[in-house]
C-alpha cells in the first residue's frame, strides 16, 4: 500500500526525524512517492536506538564491545607456519587431499562480498569493476572469476559463485557480468543484494538526505548477508544441491586464496563450524582485525577497539603476543549458516564514522572535511560468538592478501601496493622454477596458466628468461 504524506509525517513526528519532509513542497509527484516508499522501508526505531546506543559525539571512537574489562583475552589457539601438525593432529598433506576431494565432489561453494561502497577507493563504479591485474588490467570480478574457472578445471568440478552486492551497484555488477558472458562461468553464479540503512549526522542523529528527496544509505555491512541469504533462499538451494561448506571472501583483494584446497581440507577435517585464515601482524599498528580468544572462545576484535597496550604486547623474544590478523578468508560449514539463518538479524550493529555528503535544512550542498556521519554495520565475524567450532589457520601473509582499499595517497592497501604484491609473489614463482626475471619488470600470471609455485614449475612452456613485462595466460603468454 503507498503510504500517506500524513501518515509518514506522524511517523516520523513521533521519531524525532521531521526534517525529512524539509522539502516537499519542491518536489514534484513521482519524487514526493518515492520519497515516501523511501521512508515507508525504514526501520526509525532501531535506527533511533542505534544512535542512542552508539552516538556519542564526544566520543567519535566510542567502542562498538567493550574490550576493557572483565575479559580474558589471549592469542588464538592456531596452526602457526612453523608447526607441522594441528592440535588435532591433521597433516598438510592431509589437509589438501580432503580439500581436493570436497572440490572435485562438488561439495564447496565461493561467497564474495562486494555489495561495500568502495567510498575510500573514490571509483565511480562497483569496486569489483576496478582493472587491478598489474599487466592485463583485469579487474577484480575477472581476476575473481578466473581463480574459479581455473580451480573448476583443475578439479574438473563446478563451483558455484554467490555474489553479493548492495542496491547502488546490484544492476552494473551483473550487467558487467552479462556483458562479459560470465566470464565462461554462465550457470554457476548467483546475484543477490544486501540490505541498507540510513546514515545520520553524528552529532544529532538525524538521517541526512542526499538530495530533497533521497535519503542517504548504506549497505548494512557484510554481516548483512545471511539476512540477505535468507530473503533470496540461497542456503537451501545450495544444500540441496549438496554443498557442504562456503568460502567466504572479499571482493577487494585479489590474492584472496578463493576455495584454497588445503584451508578447505582442514576445516573439514576438524570438523570446524568456521575456519579462519590469519596471517601474522606486521607491528601493533597493523591495520587489520585482531584475532583472539577472549573469554575461552574464538573472535575478532576490531584494531580500533583492541587496547593498545594489548596489541604492542610482545613475547620474550620480541614477537607481537597478539600476532594474528584477519585478512577476512573464512569457511563456513552450510549447517552453520543454517543456524545463523534461524535469526538473521541477531548479529549485533557496529558504528563507523565516515564523511559524507549530504544537503543541510536550507538544501546546500554539504562536502564535509572531516567524518560527520555514522553507518551502521553488522559484521559477519560476530557469528564466531556463536560457533560450536572455529578453527585458526595461519597463511604467508605475501601468498595470500592484497587489499585494494585506499588512494595513491595513503601508505597501505593502494592499488599501488596491491599490484606490487601480485607482480612480486608470481616473479618469485618464475624464479623459483629457475626462469630468469629482469626485477624491474611487472609479471602476472593467469591462475589457469598456473596456481601457484609448483604449478609454474610443471609448465612445459616456461620461458628462460623474462625482459619486459608480463602477463602469463594459457591463450598465449603476453608481453606488454
Ligand atoms: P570494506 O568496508 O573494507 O570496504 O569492505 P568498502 O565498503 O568496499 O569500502 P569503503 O569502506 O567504503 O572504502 C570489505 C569488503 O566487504 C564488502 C566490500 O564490498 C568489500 O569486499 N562489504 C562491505 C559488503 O559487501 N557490504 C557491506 O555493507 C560492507
Amino acid at each position: 500500500m503507498t503510504p500517506t504524506l500524513s501518515s509518514i509525517a506522524e511517523q516520523l513526528q513521533q521519531a524525532g526525524q521531521s526534517h525529512l519532509l524539509g522539502f516537499v513542497d519542491q518536489l514534484d509527484e513521482s519524487e514526493l512517492q518515492s520519497l515516501l516508499q523511501q521512508i515507508a522501508y525504514l526501520d526509525l526505531e532501531l535506527v533511533n536506538q542505534l544512535f542512542a546506543k552508539h552516538g556519542d559525539a564526544n566520543n567519535p571512537t566510542s567502542l562498538n564491545i567493550d574490550t576493557t574489562s572483565n575479559h580474558d583475552i589471549m592469542p588464538p589457539v592456531a596452526l602457526r607456519l612453523d608447526e607441522a601438525n594441528t592440535p588435532s593432529g591433521v597433516t598438510r598433506s592431509q589437509a589438501l587431499a580432503e580439500g581436493e576431494r570436497l572440490l572435485r565432489a562438488g561439495k564447496v561453494a565461493a561467497l564474495i562480498v562486494a555489495g561495500g561502497q568502495g567510498s575510500r577507493l573514490g571509483f565511480d563504479k562497483p569496486k569489483g569493476m576496478f582493472p587491478i591485474g598489474p599487466v592485463s588490467q583485469r579487474t577484480l570480478f575477472e581476476m575473481l572469476a578466473n581463480k574459479i574457472d581455473a580451480l573448476q578445471r583443475h578439479y574438473e568440478t563446478t563451483i558455484p559463485l554467490l555474489i553479493m552486492t548492495s542496491p547502488s551497484v546490484h544492476d552494473e555488477t551483473v550487467s558487467y557480468f552479462a556483458e562479459h558472458d560470465y566470464f565462461g562461468l554462465n550457470d554457476s553464479i548467483d546475484f543477490f543484494c544486501q540490505g541498507t540503512l540510513p546514515v545520520v549526522d553524528s552529532r544529532s542523529g538525524q538521517i541526512l538526505l542526499q538530495s530533497p528527496h533521497i535519503i542517504s544509505v548504506s549497505p548494512n555491512g557484510h554481516g548483512g548477508m545471511i539476512e540477505a541469504l535468507v530473503a533470496d533462499k540461497l542456503l537451501d538451494k545450495y544444500q540441496q544441491a549438496g554443498i557442504e561448506h562456503f568460502f567466504f571472501g572479499q571482493i577487494d583483494n585479489p590474492l584472496s586464496p578463493t576455495c584454497c584446497p588445503e584451508l578447505t581440507g582442514f576445516h573439514s577435517l576438524t570438523d570446524s563450524a568456521v575456519t579462519l585464515q590469519a596471517v601474522a601482524k606486521q607491528d601493533a599498528q597493523d591495520k587489520t582485525g585482531n584475532i583472539v580468544q577472549m573469554d575461552g572462545r574464538i573472535q575478532m576484535i576490531e584494531y580500533t577497539e583492541m587496547p593498545m597496550q594489548l596489541a604492542a604486547q610482545t613475547s620474550p623474544d620480541g614477537k607481537l603476543n597478539f600476532w594474528a590478523a584477519n585478512i577476512a578468508v573464512h569457511i563456513f560449514q552450510t549447517s552453520f549458516l543454517q543456524q545463523l539463518a534461524q535469526d538473521p538479524t541477531a548479529l549485533p550493529f557496529h558504528t563507523a564514522h565516515k564523511t559524507v555528503a549530504h544537503i543541510d535544512h536550507l538544501g546546500n550542498q554539504i562536502h564535509p572535511a572531516k567524518p560527520n556521519a555514522i553507518k551502521f554495520e553488522r559484521f559477519i565475524f560476530d557469528a564466531l560468538s556463536v560457533s560450536p567450532k572455529t578453527t585458526v589457520i595461519e597463511a604467508d601473509r605475501n601468498l595470500v592478501f592484497a587489499a585494494v582499499k585506499n588512494q595513491a595517497s595513503a601508505s597501505f592497501n593502494t592499488v599501488n601496493t596491491c599490484q606490487q604484491a601480485i607482480s612480486t609473489l608470481h616473479r618469485n614463482w618464475l624464479i623459483a622454477a629457475g626462469v630468469q626475471v629482469d626485477m624491474s619488470i611487472t609479471v602476472e600470471i593467469d591462475p589457469c596458466w598456473a596456481r601457484n609455485a609448483q604449478q609454474v614449475g610443471e609448465r612445459p612452456d616456461l620461458p628462460q628468461t623474462i625482459k619486459s613485462d608480463i602477463f602469463l595466460t594459457s591463450a598465449s603468454s603476453t608481453a606488454r
